[in-house]
């Protein structure tokens, strides 16, 4: 069994740090964000992977290779143009045999996939989709299933509250037959939620709903990846790799950081390799100080997301903002409340934002 991650779209909504840097490789606390994926297909035995990309697809190569570092086999299918989440999945066919198991490339989850593929295999349902209750259901797919798990209907970004029927929402995983891949037009952009599995219902075909109940996000937008730091650093979700955010609140600095005397760290936080924190800094609950960043004397940076290489000058401060690569934040700047700086940003000293 193979899985098919969809990871080509262009992740608007986390613009400007995506022009540089696609979503499927954010850093999540020290990791690139899909590895946590690898790490969850790894709990169901699928070491095959194929990843679907269209939006800068050699820098996710540069990061995760052929896989066998990982001890995984990665392949690629990469589209010309976007093709949709259906297309995506049609162009990665000749890749794939019986059962696939299809993951949106922005979700994190604790979900069970053992669970949802035994599920799949009891059922014998051509299509078996994870399905989260969510309280805020509208932004997302809505998914209708009758009292015996099986999928009623679908409801994508519903518009109208009316359309609100239910808080079962498309959490981005399917196992998915070989048989219905034959559904999709090929090389054709189409959308998998709103063309093929409603074409799969036309059909006849059984598609089985699974609901989990445990950790989901999609990190899709800037308060959802702070909200992501937020939930690993307080345990909520439990990285498989380990995480040094397991047990109690930690201030975790690498051995490869220096943090010079009289810096304030606060738990929970993260300092990462070849980061400098001087004298007076405060690193505040919340915070990810990336590698190679510079704090200088006095700066601070409380629950803000720094990626690497980013210097925040002396009597800075950084609050509940996320600053890409290389930046440069001058002295006494001030930056707070869900500022997004993309790469190589510069703020001249004193500037306020
Ligand atoms: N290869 C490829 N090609 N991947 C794509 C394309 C494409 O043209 N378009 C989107 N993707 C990938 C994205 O990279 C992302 O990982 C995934 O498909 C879903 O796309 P999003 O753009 O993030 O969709 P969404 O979050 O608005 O909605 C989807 O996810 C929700 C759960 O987070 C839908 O599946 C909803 O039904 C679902 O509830
Ligand atoms: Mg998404």
């Amino acid at each position: 069994m193979k899985a098919v991650i969809l990871a080509g779209g262009e992740g608007t909504r986390l613009r400007p740090l995506t022009l540089t840097v696609p979503k499927p490789v954010v850093p999540v606390v020290d990791r690139p964000f899909l590895a946590h994926q690898l790490d969850l297909l790894a709990r169901v035995g699928v070491t095959e992977i194929v990843f679907s990309l269209a939006y800068q697809p050699e820098r996710i190569q540069a990061v995760f290779g052929d896989g066998r570092a990982r001890g995984l086999r990665i392949h690629y299918a990469v589209e010309e143009t976007p093709l949709g989440t259906g297309g995506a999945v049609k162009n990665a066919e000749p890749l794939l045999d019986d059962v696939t198991i299809v993951l949106n490339g922005d979700v994190l989850t604790d979900a069970d996939l053992p669970g949802a593929l035994h599920a799949h295999r009891e059922s014998g349902a051509a299509a078996t989709l994870v399905l989260t209750p969510v309280p805020n259901p509208a932004a997302y797919g809505l998914v209708e299933t009758d009292g015996e798990g099986r999928v009623r209907s679908f409801i994508e970004k519903p518009t109208d509250p009316s359309q609100i029927t239910c808080d079962t929402i498309n959490a981005g995983i399917y196992v998915l037959d070989a048989s219905t891949l034959s559904l999709m037009p090929p090389r054709e952009n189409h959308s998998i939620e709103r063309v093929f599995f409603p074409a799969l219902l036309r059909r006849g075909d059984l598609v089985r709903a699974w609901v989990h109940r445990g950790y989901w996000i999609d990190i899709g937008t800037p308060e959802k990846y702070m909200q992501v730091h937020r939930d690993i650093m307080d345990g909520r979700f439990k990285p498989r790799h380990g995480s040094p955010f397991n047990g109690a609140p930690a201030a975790w600095v690498s051995p490869h950081a220096r943090v010079e005397e009289g810096v304030e760290l606060t738990a929970p936080c993260f300092v990462d390799d070849g980061a400098v924190i001087k004298t007076g800094a405060r690193i505040g609950p919340y915070s990810v100080v990336g590698r190679q960043c510079h704090v200088e004397e006095h700066a601070a940076v409380e629950r803000a997301i720094v990626w690497a290489n980013t210097r925040i000058s002396q009597d800075a401060t950084v609050s509940r903002s996320i600053l890409g690569r290389h930046c440069h934040i001058g002295r006494r700047v001030h930056i707070d409340d869900g500022s997004v700086l993309g790469d190589k940003s510069m703020l001249t000293d004193y500037s306020r934002l």
